[in-house]
């Protein structure tokens, strides 16, 4: 059984993080401290546990450094798996067909907040 998600303040101001901008923050989902990041893309802030699904590797050096150049796809520093930063499935690379872990944020007073998991895939806040 899970243990109840503890909602934790991730950004004073959301309208600081810049159009694909990413920040790293920790949380602890299931008793277990984790890493996790959000970025914004065409407007809206996504965040996911910063674990790939081919060898669970975080996917940044720990620069907070997600895109590459074509800035179409999260992409995974050690083996190149490219995630669509939308719903977090890998649409190509080593772990093609699975999907980062969804986390769930909301806006408020222009703050951001990590909710923990996002169990369905509604739209993040803008
Ligand atoms: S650990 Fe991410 S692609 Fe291999």
């Amino acid at each position: 059984m899970s243990e109840p998600f503890v909602p934790i303040r991730i950004a004073v101001d959301a309208r600081r993080l810049s159009e694909g901008e990413a920040l790293r923050f920790r949380l602890l989902l299931d008793g277990v401290e984790r890493e996790a990041f959000a970025v914004r893309f065409r407007g809206r802030v996504h965040a996911y546990l910063n674990v790939c699904r081919h060898q669970l590797q975080p996917l940044d050096f720990g620069d907070a450094h997600f895109f590459d150049e074509a800035y179409d796809a999260l992409v995974c520093c050690h083996h190149g798996a490219r995630y669509a930063p939308e719903t977090g499935e890998c649409v190509s690379g080593p772990c093609r067909g699975s999907r980062l872990t969804a986390l769930a944020l909301e806006e408020q007073d222009g703050a951001l907040w990590c909710l923990g998991r996002r169990e369905s895939p509604g739209p993040p806040p803008r």
